[in-house]
């Protein structure tokens, strides 16, 4: 585990020690079945409620599943670990609330989310602002960046505890998009972020944002022409089926910040905490070892299924989408902040 999050963490532990694990009286959501003696270990079961709006099949899918059974496992079934995937007990737009009421204990929405909170999070959203996946863990890794995040969210009641990836964002609709100009008066579904409507404003679209689990209808009633999104994203909502062209464009990120309740976090026995830890920490592992894997899969799927064109840029096309799409960053140096930026251009 990088060191920042290990002093985070070890914060947090302390802050559990201290309040004698007194938190644990006052959690709703992470509740807990059968008596219990306050601050004592019992025998009683902890349930962890994990919200996210993919489907299982994705890497945060496969994540979640994975963080569950480990969970259960470390924990020897003192935790049960919830998992509701595709939305069904919260939206990214009211996640991070039912977080902070404790009426989930864990949620990875995109970094995208967290821009609500806090705009410097927007960092990920900028088109080509990351050269490769190595590139991304790196800034998260990084003090100045990661660090800097993270910490930001205590104010919020909120916890980071880990990254997870997905991968970049590829370009999907119903007309060729090679060139900035072909973007030209294309409706595009874009998650809620003011860097991705800038980015596409850029480039002559119109953003529109909108939730997740509206896509796929939307793109097959022709409500928008198209979006961007993972090739996981893409295949396992079956967008492909319903657009024309997918365009290996690559221009953006999209990964996720695995978030709990502090009190809830801070407040369970140690012992538990450390095993929670210990299986988020496996788990983080192999995302960033099978993301990739899961996505390039799922491109062999979309390909199969033969219903899209896939287009792949020439390095001169590639180069207009960064001339276009970059401009952008000057407008939102003072949002997310100079020195965010500049920490994660000096990472390339
Ligand atoms: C999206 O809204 O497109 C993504 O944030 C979904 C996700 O969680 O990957």
């Amino acid at each position: 585990m990088k060191k920042w999050l290990m002093m985070m963490l070890a914060a947090a532990l302390m802050i559990g020690v201290l309040a004698g694990c007194g938190a644990r009286s006052q959690q709703s959501g992470g509740s807990t079945e059968g008596s219990s003696s306050e601050g004592q270990a019992t025998d009683e079961k902890i349930i962890i409620k994990f919200s996210h709006v993919v489907a299982e099949n994705t890497p945060k899918g496969q994540a979640a599943q994975m963080f569950k059974e480990l969970a259960e496992e470390y924990t020897n079934g003192k935790v049960e670990v919830q998992v509701f995937p595709n939305s069904q007990l919260y939206t990214d737009e009211d996640v991070l609330a039912a977080v902070q009421q404790n009426n989930v204990q864990l949620a990875a929405p995109s970094t995208s989310v967290v821009t609500k909170l806090y705009p410097q999070w927007t960092l990920f959203d900028l088109p080509f602002i990351f050269k490769d996946e190595a590139n991304v863990q790196a800034a998260m890794e990084s003090p100045e960046i990661g660090g800097k995040l993270f910490t930001m969210l205590e104010e919020q009641n909120l916890l980071g505890l880990a990254m997870w990836d997905n991968g970049f964002k590829q370009t999907h609709s119903n007309k060729a998009v090679r060139m900035p100009e072909d973007f030209k008066g294309q409706k595009l579904r874009v998650m809620s972020s003011k860097v991705l409507e800038a980015q596409f404003h850029a480039v002559g679209a119109n953003p529109t944002p909108m939730a997740f689990g509206e896509v796929y209808s939307a793109l097959e009633q022709g409500v928008i022409d198209g979006g961007e999104n993972t090739l996981s994203n893409v295949y396992s909502q079956k967008m492909h089926e319903v657009q024309k062209y997918l365009t290996m464009s690559n221009h953006g990120y999209l990964g996720y910040a695995v978030i709990t309740n502090a009190d809830f976090w801070n407040g369970l026995p140690e012992d538990v905490r450390a095993s929670l830890e210990k299986a988020l920490n496996e788990t983080t592992t192999w995302v960033r070892e099978n993301s990739a894997r899961v996505n390039n899969e799922q491109l062999e799927l979309i390909k199969q299924a033969g219903t899209t064109e896939i287009i792949e840029l020439t390095e001169e096309e590639k180069q207009a989408w960064v001339d276009a799409m970059t401009t952008i960053y000057a407008d939102f140096e003072g949002e997310i902040g100079k020195d965010l930026i500049d920490a994660a251009k000096a990472l390339w």
